[in-house]
Formats: structure tokens, C-alpha cells, sequence
């Protein structure tokens, strides 16, 4: 009967995640589907403590460790939740995922050891030879877990630490090369003793005993993987983070529900495919926003070592300045001005200013919208969660390709903070690293204003033609600040 109840816990929660993942995609019932999950996640662990039984009918018992570790856990994760800056949330997403990497390894090496500690044994001596079975299955499972959890633990903690800065690009002639000889390690030394597992055994005198020799090629395969995360990692730089980050997502997903199918939990293993599954779609959708194969992000280095041309400054023309007032009388008086927001307003937290500049403009007749690019900021929706925040009405959020197609008809493409994703060297420079990736064609506006600090460039480290095109006018200044002197300079007019 209990069992009967656990196995209508799981569907519940499996069926949650699956809604609350529908419901993510719109950013209205995001909050609610987040929760929904995260409902159907609560009732799951808790089924599990309270109503598990193994075949022999033993329940857990380990009370104290399991809610010791779910009080530190739930403490340190909602604190770390609340704290986040929203321009460090990349970080944390890593962080987190790195954690559960763990977790699956962590299960890997404590099913692998009960595992040989408990074989089936066939004959011993003295009555013959020893001769000892290990559940292929469960061997298969064990190693796919260690090495897929080892690999999105060392790789996330190497691109948290790249994106607080912590750690710095890294690469070397070779590295690829070195990359596939570790690889071939990992599964050399897994093949091996998933091959030659009941011939690793030694008898004691009285029983069955692994041998140190298994456990050596075991943990070589662990610290192996780990090492192959690092290597993976380190030179995938810049603006290829977030790729890197939701593929090691979906790694994480596959190794839990390695763990899944090791219980025999449904909940476990629903819960595993639906992040692998979703860390895949969301790596190749990120790929396509930038034009370029998964292939040449993992191996070409753009955005990391190879920062060309970056802080030279090798400003190839002059730029125009606008003061505040004359950026004022534009806008005021356009019909239609188009915001593109990118990562310098997160760092202002400039929302609210610029969610009062649409409402103020507005109230004058002009019609005003946001252009979102799908790579703007430093995470997946960074611009959509931000304005949002602001309460910015979503039906003024275009997509990019609707944002191209209305900006010829726009009076003002107002820039905030954007930099990388309307640079046009991204349509017209082969040689530029950010060649091909599809761009806001800001350009196409009767008037562009940018508003940035410096002429400094934006991640991928590049020059932007943009600022030096003719009907560009740089605004220079925080944008916070120079959103509530336009306010202000409007109010006056
Ligand atoms: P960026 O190209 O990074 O440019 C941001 C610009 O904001 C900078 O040039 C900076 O210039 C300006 N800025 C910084 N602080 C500011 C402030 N307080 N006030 C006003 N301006 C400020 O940003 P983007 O156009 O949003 O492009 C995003 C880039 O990040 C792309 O290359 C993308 O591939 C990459 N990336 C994206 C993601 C995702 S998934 N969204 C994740 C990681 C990386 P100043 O210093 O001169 O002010």
C-alpha cells in the first residue's frame, strides 16, 4: 500500500516538473511553474524518506543525517538565492549545477563500493575456485554516473570560478590534444574494469575481497574525469560561458538520472531526462542565436584567450556626442523610439529608471518598445528578468527579428548597455569573432543614441563600427544616472 502511495507521489512530481518546465516559457507564469516544481520536488524527497522500503522492507532510518543535511543545504541555498546579484546569477546557475554533478559522483562511489563489498559469489575456496559476480548493469550504470557527474562537477566549478574571475582563460598549443588523450583515459580505464570486473576480486581466507588494483582503476577514472572537466573547460572563454554552463547542465541531468535508474526512483530518472533533455535544447538554441556549431564553440577559443584587437583601442574614426537635452528632444519628439537594452543596465540596475522613460514617453504619444536580443546580458532571458523586474509590460518586448524588421521604421534606437549584440562586424567582418552571430540592426534607425560609460568594448572583447557610423551619437554616463537626467530633461520641455 505504501508503495502504492510512493508511486502516486512520483507521477505527481514528475508530472509537476514537466508542467512547471511548460510553464517556465512564458515569463507571466514562470514564478508559479518554478514553484509548482519545486512543490513537486518537496513531496518526492519527502515520499522517499518517509515511505521507501527496500525489498527486504527496511525503511531509511538516518533521520538525523538526512534533515541535517536538507536544514544546511536548504539554509545555504536560499541565502546564496536571496543574496545573488542578478549579474552574477551565470555564476551561481554554475555553482549549483556543479553541485549536483557531485552528487551523481558522489552516488557512483558510494553504490560502487556496496557493490563489491556484496558480490555474488558462485564458488570459493577451498571447495574450488573463487569465482565472483558483479551486476553488469549495475557496474554500467555506476560508471556512466562517475564519469558524467566527475566531468559537469570539475567543468562547473572551473567556469564559476572564470565567471567571478577568480580564474583566468587558459590555453596552450596541444590542449586538444591533450583534451582526447585524457578522454581516452577515462574510458580505457572504465572499459577495463567494467570487462574484468569479477576477475578483480581476491580471496582473504574467508571471503570475496576487491582488490586494491580495481579500486586504483576505479578512482582513476573519478580523477580522470575531473581532470578531463578542467582541461574541457579552461580554454572556452568569454561569450561561449553560457553555452558551456547549459551543456554541463544537461551532463548533470544524464548522471542523475543514472541515479534513477541505479534506485529504480521514477522521479529520479524523470527529473534527470528533463534536465539533460532541456540543457541540450538550450544549448543548441544558444548556438543558433550566435550562428555557430556546438563544435567551434568547444574548440575554437572565441571570446577567451584570443582577445583581438581589444584593449587597443584602436578606435578607427571619430564618434559624435550627444548632450542630454538635444537626446531628450529626439525621443520627445519622435513617433517611435526602440530601447535595446544590454548587459550595462543590469549592471546599473537601471529598470526602473528606463521603465519610467518608456512610461514618460509614452504619455507623450510615442510609441516605444524594447528589442530583446537572446544572448543580451549574461544569461539565457537576463534582459526579459530584468525588465521584468521593472514590471515593463511583456508586449512591449520584441524578439529580435521583429525588432528588425520595425527598426527602419524607427525614429530613435535608443542603446543601453548593449555593446556585442548590435555590432555590426557580426554581418560584415569575416576576421571578427563574432562573425555570423545574427545582430539588432540598431543601425537601420532613423537615429541611434548608445549609452555606455567609455568607448571600452562589451565581452567578446571587440571594437564596435557602430559607435563611429554617422547616426550614431554617444551618451556617455552611467545609465542609471543619465535615464533619470533624460526624465528629468523631458519633464522640462
Ligand atoms: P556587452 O557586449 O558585454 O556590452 C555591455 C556594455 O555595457 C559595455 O560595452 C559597457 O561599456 C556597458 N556598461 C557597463 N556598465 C555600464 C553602466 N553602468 N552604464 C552604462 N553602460 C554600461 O553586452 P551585450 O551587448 O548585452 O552583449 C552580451 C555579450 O555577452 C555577448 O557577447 C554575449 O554573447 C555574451 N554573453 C551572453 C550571455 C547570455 S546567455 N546572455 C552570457 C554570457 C556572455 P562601458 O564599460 O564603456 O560602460
Amino acid at each position: 500500500m505504501e508503495l502504492n502511495i510512493l508511486t502516486l507521489i512520483y507521477l505527481i512530481g514528475a508530472v509537476t516538473f514537466i508542467l512547471g518546465l511548460k510553464m517556465l516559457a512564458h515569463p507571466a507564469r514562470a514564478r508559479r511553474g518554478n514553484l509548482l516544481a519545486a512543490f513537486g520536488m518537496c513531496i518526492a524527497i519527502l515520499g522517499t524518506i518517509f515511505l521507501y522500503k527496500d525489498e527486504q522492507g527496511n525503511g531509511l532510518h538516518n533521520y538525523g543525517w538526512i534533515f541535517g543535511g536538507i536544514l544546511i543545504g536548504g539554509i545555504i541555498g536560499t541565502l546564496a538565492a536571496k543574496k545573488v546579484k542578478m549579474t552574477a546569477m551565470p555564476e551561481m546557475v554554475s555553482m549549483f549545477n556543479g553541485m549536483g554533478g557531485a552528487c551523481a559522483a558522489l552516488i557512483s562511489i558510494v553504490e560502487f563500493n556496496r557493490l563489491v563489498s556484496h558480490p555474488v559469489i558462485t564458488s570459493l575456496p577451498p571447495s574450488g575456485f573463487l569465482s565472483v559476480v558483479v551486476s553488469q548493469g549495475e557496474l554500467l550504470i555506476i560508471l556512466l554516473g562517475l564519469m558524467i557527474g566527475s566531468v559537469s562537477f570539475s567543468g562547473s566549478m572551473i567556469a564559476w570560478g572564470k565567471l567571478n574571475g577568480t580564474i583566468k582563460d587558459f590555453s596552450f598549443k596541444g590542449q586538444h590534444i591533450l583534451n582526447l588523450i585524457i578522454l581516452a583515459g577515462v574510458f580505457v580505464l572504465a572499459v577495463y574494469l567494467f570487462v574484468n570486473a569479477d576477475d578483480l576480486f581476491r580471496f582473504d581466507g574467508t571471503s570475496a575481497v576487491f582488490t586494491l588494483k580495481g579500486h586504483l582503476i576505479f578512482y582513476g577514472v573519478f580523477v580522470l574525469a575531473l581532470l578531463y572537466g578542467v582541461f574541457f573547460v579552461m580554454p572556452i572563454g568569454g561569450a561561449d560561458m553560457p553555452v558551456v554552463i547549459s551543456l554541463l547542465n544537461s551532463f548533470t541531468g544524464v548522471a542523475a538520472a543514472c541515479g534513477g535508474f541505479l534506485y529504480d526512483n521514477k522521479v529520479m530518472l524523470t527529473g534527470g531526462i528533463l534536465v539533460g533533455a532541456a540543457g541540450t535544447l538550450l544549448t543548441i538554441l544558444m548556438c543558433k542565436a550566435m550562428n555557430r556549431s556546438l563544435a567551434n564553440v568547444l574548440i575554437g577559443s572565441f571570446g577567451g584567450g584570443n582577445k583581438s584587437g581589444v584593449t587597443g583601442q584602436k578606435q578607427h574614426g571619430t564618434y559624435k556626442e550627444i548632450t542630454l537635452s538635444d537626446a531628450a528632444v529626439l525621443m520627445a519628439y519622435a513617433n517611435r523610439v526602440m530601447i535595446v537594452p544590454g548587459y550595462g543596465l543590469a549592471v546599473a540596475q537601471a529598470q526602473h529608471a528606463c521603465h519610467d522613460l518608456e512610461k514618460l514617453l509614452v504619455e507623450r504619444g510615442v510609441d516605444v518598445k524594447y528589442a530583446i536580443h537572446p544572448v543580451a546580458g549574461r544569461m539565457p532571458g537576463h534582459m526579459n528578468v530584468l525588465l521584468a523586474e521593472a514590471d515593463v509590460s511583456y508586449e512591449k518586448l520584441l524578439e529580435m527579428e521583429q525588432a528588425n524588421e520595425d527598426f527602419p521604421t524607427t525614429d530613435v534606437a535608443l542603446v543601453l548597455g548593449a555593446n556585442d549584440v548590435v555590432n555590426p562586424a557580426a554581418k560584415t567582418d569575416p576576421s571578427s569573432p563574432i562573425y555570423g552571430m545574427p545582430i539588432l540592426e540598431v543601425e537601420l534607425a532613423k537615429h541611434v543614441i548608445v549609452n555606455k560609460r567609455s568607448m571600452k568594448p562589451g565581452y567578446a572583447g571587440i571594437e564596435n563600427d557602430l559607435f563611429f557610423q554617422k547616426k550614431t551619437s554617444m551618451l556617455f554616463g552611467d545609465a542609471k544616472k543619465v535615464l533619470q537626467d533624460l526624465i528629468a530633461e523631458i519633464k522640462n520641455l
